[in-house]
């Protein structure tokens, strides 16, 4: 070592010594220590776990569940959610946060909203006021508001803003914007633009009913109207979402969609979302249907709080949180609890009895980040169980057509293993008429009596075929049945090991007219 680069060394050590002292006379011994074990826990956040989603949105650690204040703003799409900052059970609710610029992709914020002397933050939306309508940005080319619901001794509504693009939140200083009019359960504002009134709308939930509110400057909100005494009435509703969309693509022939989250009473159990289609003048909703039933928004166990991103004006794109309140808690996932759906683009449809329906597709966006082409066949006869060999993948995209000949059921084994004894079965029951997911054996099931289980949604052949598409992670399965006209989404937790599929066909055969399985690559 020369003298220069022994001069150097000294320097370095003398000005890490005293760096070191520095730091242990101005920080305290239990700052350091709590600095130390964040930096710790940081370094240990993976999102390679064997039950953590690879293209589904969870937070690197804690409790997430709804999708709050859902905004596409200059360029990014933003999804708020109700989060722990604290822990992996419900608790300090607050907003966490994270942008996406191709909705696959998303990347994690700091948390947005933090409790204060008013209650916890529960769900809500979000509105871009461009032209500064509020006044709540003097002098700025206008921001975005957030409206929540604060939960505390009551539930009331309050709003904040942000200057740059929600990395920053104040909270108003004239709130509540709405105070409780004496309803016990009275939360979760979702606020949307009504062009033909040139009025903003704020939808609550209030006991089991909708309520719905008018602003002209995102501020002051007047009541209008309510809605409900009608479909599934087992819990309260929560969560409201409305929107319009023509039917068939027809811009003449248009309905409002208003769609309501109910726990529990769900068609699977628990808590899930039904949706009315009808008319919204600016001040009422007005049901229009030619029956009364029920129309669920998802057959499966886990698609709750659905809500659709304001601010993309050619589609309506929504998010849910995928768990159910039922067992929400129980979840057996670690350092984090909770997962986003995929986006789904909702639009209209006449069914073959002119009936219009909702349908429900993966958004776009995801095609573009599909993998490889992993396995393809067609015009394939299959009677008995085919495994496909060496298939051995956790995250994959399945397109399918078939065509049931004799068969009384058919579909696919996945997240498969026969040594495991794990499976989940997606397949269609010719003799009833429904698409169904079966996670009894799906792996770890044990951690709430409720979680093993079957369901399944109506459905019926087209021109004589099945249409299935399954998005397959980690830890879920999303199902959408014939070009989206029934969905159905749930949890799995399989081991890691269990990644074969198997495709059958019971009591006679089925033709696959054609099927396609691509790689979903990690979005992480
Ligand atoms: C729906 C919900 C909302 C509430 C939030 C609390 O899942 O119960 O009604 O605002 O969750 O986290």
């Amino acid at each position: 070592m020369s003298t220069r680069q022994r001069i150097t060394a000294l320097t370095g050590a003398v000005v890490l010594i005293l760096s070191l002292v520095i730091y242990m006379l101005t920080v305290s011994p239990a700052e350091q220590i709590s600095e130390k074990e964040e930096a710790a826990e940081r370094e240990e956040i993976s999102y390679d776990q064997s039950l953590r989603p690879q293209y589904h949105y969870t937070p690197a650690e804690n409790w997430m569940n709804d999708p709050n204040g859902m905004v596409y703003y200059e360029g990014e799409y933003h999804l708020f959610y109700q989060y722990n900052p604290d822990g992996d059970q419900f608790g300090n609710m607050s907003w966490g946060h994270a942008v996406s610029e191709d909705l696959v992709h998303w990347e994690e914020q700091e948390v947005a909203l933090t409790p204060d002397e008013h209650g916890m933050i529960f769900s809500g939306s979000i509105m871009a006021d461009k032209e500064n309508k509020s006044g709540l940005f003097p002098g700025e080319e206008g921001g975005l508001i957030a409206f929540y619901t604060s939960a505390g001794n009551v539930q009331d509504q309050r709003i904040a803003y942000s200057t740059d693009s929600g990395r920053t939140w104040k909270k108003h200083e004239g709130n509540p914007v709405v105070p409780n009019p004496g309803i016990e359960d009275f939360r979760d504002p979702k606020v949307i633009w009504h062009e033909q009134s040139g009025k903003y709308i704020m939808l609550l939930a209030a006991g089991k009913k909708v309520m719905f509110y008018g602003s002209e400057n995102l501020v002051d909100w007047e009541y209008l109207s309510e809605f409900g005494d009608t479909g599934a009435q087992g819990g309260v509703w929560e969560t409201p979402e409305l929107f319009e969309l023509p039917v068939d693509g027809d811009e003449e022939d248009t309905r409002w969609v208003l769609q309501v989250d109910m726990n529990p009473g769900s068609i699977a159990g628990g808590s899930g979302g039904q949706y009315f289609l009808g008319d919204f003048d600016g001040a009422v909703f007005t049901r229009q249907e030619k029956s009364n039933d029920i129309n669920w928004v998802d057959y499966g166990t886990d698609f709750y709080a659905a809500q659709a991103f304001n601010g993309m004006d050619d589609r309506v794109v929504w998010m849910a949180w995928m768990s159910n309140w039922t067992y929400a808690s129980s979840l057996p996932t670690d350092p984090w609890r909770g997962a986003m759906s995929l986006p789904r683009e909702v639009t209209l449809q006449k069914d073959n009895n002119g009936e219009v329906q909702l349908i429900q597709q993966p958004a776009d966006e995801l095609k573009d980040h599909r993998g490889e082409l992993l396995y393809e066949a067609a015009g394939i006869e299959l009677e008995g169980s085919e495994t496909i060999d060496g298939f051995e993948e956790e995250t994959y995209e399945i397109t399918a057509e078939m065509e049931p000949g004799s068969s009384g059921e058919f579909g696919f084994r996945i997240r498969y293993s026969p040594d495991m004894q794990e499976e989940t079965i997606v397949g269609y029951d010719t003799k009833n008429d429904v698409v169904f997911t079966d996670r009894l054996n799906s792996g770890k099931t044990d951690f709430h009596d409720s979680f093993a289980g079957v369901y399944r949604a109506p459905s019926r052949l087209e021109d004589g075929t099945v249409k299935l598409h399954i998005f397959v992670d980690r830890s879920s399965v999303e199902v959408f049945a014939n070009d989206g006209q029934q969905v159905l989404t749930t949890r799995i937790f399989p081991f890691p090991e269990s990644s074969g599929l198997e495709i059958y066909s019971k009591e006679g055969d089925v033709n696959i007219k054609s099927l396609q399985i691509y790689d979903r690559p990690s979005a992480w």
